[in-house]
């Protein structure tokens, strides 16, 4: 049992803070090949380029496909009122395009009416990361027919769940998902170059706005964000180059996506290089499809990166000096760990004109977790809430308009290229027997939040 008292109680955020567990179905749900679902880019690259540790692959993962209900119930017994989860396109059209599985419809039926039935708000993610393996072949999110196909994909939930879900997330993380999958060729689909991650970019940020506009027009009083990833960029030093190379690291993490999306355009006067984004897309021609008019951000923060000037990197010239070089306390994924950087990021997402509010729509870490007498000791992972979530309320109380927060996750899963070595869950699943095991960060949790 977690003997660490919160500092802070649920109350102190507001009564109407929305607190949530988030996952994803191409790391939660299993099932990859069965009840009609198509093969996703995940399911493709982890088999064929073995990148991934240990060869481990999103087959089986945690099995959400089949214990939905039980790991519902968790959610709830945990305290937290908004389960966020992803809508796997495969599953909705194996194809990509053209036949609608129907197996698949039923399963994100049942899924949105065991959260009405427990009193679980769903949020929904319309993509996070598993594009149909299908479309890859025509080119992914490289191809200018992304558009179209993302389209149809978002009309078809949008017709089909709108009537039951409000709460929607267009996109996760548009520049981690075109900047591993597209240019560093670390992620699915593995590519690599700028002729792939230039026009993958430009995709996403017109089909984020594109997906915004389909949810306003066929659901009725819909609540919709995008989210992003952000990292607070330090330069390592005070030398000139090193802040320059800072600035050019915060364009690409922090600046990218949000800026067009506000109708601002690509930052380009700060970056020459995002000059080429333009040219190549011919992107000023759609300044304003770009922008969509969220209801809210989705800020999606964990660590905060050093960075120094390296004339040995292409275009932004600049490496991160590692948090495990630095001597500085970090997860296992060698992620810095600093509530005060959080604070920060929030707070600069807070001053864009045009945001008008926001969610953490996902924070949390990966510790090597021991499960011993049936009992994880995952003291660490608490502290690590208990600092952010601690600047967190710092940020709101100095008026920043943050509405409520994702806990990433709820199960240990499929942590993408690092298979089920990274363990986020605040509950440990053991992989072999799929038997769940609530950690000590999990009953922090509860009693964090059964105590409003
Ligand atoms: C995010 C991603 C999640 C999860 C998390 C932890 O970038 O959206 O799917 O994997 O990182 O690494």
């Amino acid at each position: 049992m977690p003997n660490t008292k919160a500092s802070f109680s649920a109350k102190d955020f507001g009564d109407d803070f929305l607190w949530g567990v988030a996952i994803a179905a191409a790391q939660n749900e299993g099932a990859h090949d069965t009840y009609g679902k198509g093969p996703s880019i995940w399911d493709v690259y982890s088999k064929k380029a073995r990148k991934i540790k240990s060869g481990h692959t999103p087959y089986e993962s945690c099995d959400f496909y089949h214990r939905y209900k039980n790991d519902l119930l968790l959610t709830k017994a945990l305290g937290f009122s908004v389960f966020r989860f992803s809508i796997s396109w495969p599953r909705i059209l194996p194809d990509g395009v053209g036949r609608i599985n129907k197996e698949g419809i039923h399963f994100y039926h049942r899924v949105i009416d065991e959260c009405l039935k427990l009193g679980l708000v769903p949020f929904v993610t319309l993509y996070h990361w598993d594009l149909p393996a299908a479309l890859e072949k025509e080119g992914g999110w490289s191809a200018h027919l992304m558009l179209k196909w993302f389209s149809r994909f978002v009309t078809i939930c949008a017709e089909e769940f709108g009537h039951k879900v409000k709460n929607w997330i267009v996109l996760n993380e548009p520049f981690g998902f075109t900047s591993l999958g597209y240019m560093l060729g670390k992620h699915a689909p593995g590519k690599i170059g700028m002729r792939n991650f230039l026009p993958a970019i430009h995709h996403a940020a017109l089909a984020q706005a594109e997906g915004g506009r389909i949810l306003r027009k066929l659901v009725p009083q819909a609540y919709i964000g995008t989210t992003f990833s952000c990292s607070e960029v330090v330069p390592f030093s005070n030398n000139e180059e090193d802040i320059k190379a800072a600035q050019r690291v915060d364009i690409l993490l922090n600046r990218l996506f949000i800026e067009p999306t506000l109708g601002y355009g690509y930052p380009r006067d700060d970056f020459k290089f995002l000059d080429k984004l333009e040219m190549y897309n011919k992107a000023w021609k759609h300044r304003e499809r770009m922008r969509f008019d969220f209801d809210y951000i989705g800020v999606q923060n964990y660590f905060p990166i050093v960075v120094k000037h390296n004339p040995l990197i292409p275009v932004v010239m600049a490496s991160d000096v590692k948090a495990t070089k630095r001597n500085v306390p970090h997860t296992s994924m060698g992620w810095e760990i600093n509530g005060d950087s959080f604070y920060r990021i929030l707070k600069k997402f807070s001053a864009y004109r045009g945001v008008k509010e926001i969610i953490v729509t996902e924070n949390g870490a990966a510790f090597k977790d021991q499960l011993v007498d049936g009992e994880v000791d995952d003291q660490k992972r608490i502290d690590y809430f208990h600092g952010y979530l601690a600047a967190l309320l710092r940020a709101k109380n100095e008026g920043m308009n943050i509405k409520g927060y994702f806990a990433w996750t709820l199960t240990d899963n499929f942590e993408w290229a690092e298979g089920y070595h990274a363990r986020f869950g605040l509950i440990h699943v053991d992989f072999k027997t799929q038997l769940r095991t609530i950690k000590n960060s999990g009953y922090w949790f509860r009693d964090l939040l059964t105590s409003r």
